[in-house]
């Protein structure tokens, strides 16, 4: 098939390109516009495969989509390209609400009119895939799961976009009869993630002899899924789940945050230890918790495991120490990423 990849080349959707051109037959297009979050050294273990090419286009600018997908010609949309930090949420939610909203309607619109063209048995296998998160769902007490049915309740400028980004691809669903798919994921973790999130900022900073800044006591909890694991959900579910369907997808791997900076300062005290002799854990320092920051996320993906077979392959151990052995590895990816001050502490809405 032909596979439509936007923001192919920040975290997540790099992830889905390789997996795609190094596992499957599918050709990819990669298109993106390249923004702080996106950069090609993800990509470029595969650049060179006549199955994958790359197009810098903004997913906003109605045009260049239309000229990606008549050249391109997909049987599938998957749709990844959005502003991801909450963080970054708080200080400027505006750019949040053009690229994932007014960007996903542009998607959808331009995905529209293509799919119109096509002939009955194309356009009855065609599909949009959007990806979203498990954060629209708002935030859980101390017990339950997120399932499908959970009603939305986003609580930051990030969620609440990615929650009108679903609504709008749900009613071209229904409106329209685009055969649409969303999967809403838990957090991922593991190579090539931008290191301003939790996982690599922590990896960086600890090398670096610098506090661990944790949000408050570090006590929210989130469901951690490997990386890899997502993309192979999210193959599963363009591949095989049922159009007008959301599936859920997580790891079963509920941890504290803090529990998690100390997964890494255990790994990093093995594999890297501080020439003083002395313990990672002992950088961690407690700062000031997020505004509106979310108690806990948790979901059920009995779903996707019992409708279309898939399960994560990594235990939170085993995705954890390999993240941390792939960040050791690959300095000269993330350096200058750090260095390029991206990683600076956001989002206290001071
Ligand atoms: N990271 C997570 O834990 C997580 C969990 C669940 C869902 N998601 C969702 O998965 C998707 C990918 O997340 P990620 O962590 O890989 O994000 P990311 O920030 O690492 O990458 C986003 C990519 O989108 C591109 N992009 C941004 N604005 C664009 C625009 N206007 N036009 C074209 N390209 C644009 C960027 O250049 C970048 O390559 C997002 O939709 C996010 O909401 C992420």
């Amino acid at each position: 098939m032909r596979i439509f990849v936007t923001g192919g080349a920040g975290f997540i959707g790099s992830a889905l390109v390789r997996h795609l051109v190094e596992n499957t037959t599918h050709e990819v297009l990669n298109f993106d516009k390249l923004t702080y979050a996106g950069t090609l050294t993800t990509v470029e273990r595969v650049a060179r495969s006549n199955r994958y090419r790359f197009v810098q286009g903004d997913i906003c600018d109605a045009e260049a989509v239309r000229a990606a997908i008549a050249e391109f010609k997909p049987d599938v949309v998957t749709h990844l390209a959005a502003e991801s930090h909450v963080d970054r949420s708080i200080d400027g939610p505006g750019t949040f609400i053009q690229t994932n909203m007014v960007g996903t309607y542009t998607m959808l619109a331009e995905t529209r009119a293509y799919w119109l063209g096509l002939d009955e048995d194309a356009r009855a296998a065609f599909r949009f895939h959007h990806i979203s998160t498990d954060e629209v769902y708002g935030s859980l007490g101390d017990t339950g799961l997120f399932t499908e049915e959970t009603s939305y309740d986003p609580r930051s400028p990030y969620s609440a976009s990615k929650a009108g980004s679903d609504h709008l691809v749900s009613a071209w669903g229904h409106t329209f009869g685009l055969p649409v798919l969303i999967t809403n994921c838990s957090n991922n973790y593991g190579p090539y993630h931008f290191p301003e999130k939790l996982v690599p900022l922590m990896i960086a900073k600890a090398l670096a002899g610098e506090p661990l800044p944790v949000y408050g006591k570090g006590d929210q909890v989130r469901d951690w899924l490997y990386v890899e694991d997502h993309v192979r959900a999210l193959q599963t579910v363009f591949e095989r789940g049922r159009p007008g369907r959301t599936y859920n997808v997580g790891g079963n791997n509920e941890r504290q945050n803090i529990e998690v900076v100390t997964a890494i300062c255990g790994i990093l005290d093995r594999l890297r230890p501080r020439a003083d002799g002395r313990l990672y854990a002992e950088q961690i320092a407690s700062v000031a918790d997020r505004p509106g920051h979310d108690k806990r996320y948790a979901i059920d993906a009995s779903r996707i495991q019992g409708e279309l077979g898939w399960e994560p392959a990594e235990t939170f151990e085993s995705g954890i120490a390999k993240t941390v052995e792939w960040y050791l590895a690959n300095e000269a990816w993330w350096r200058p990423l750090v260095e390029a001050k991206a990683a600076e502490r956001r989002g206290v809405a001071a």
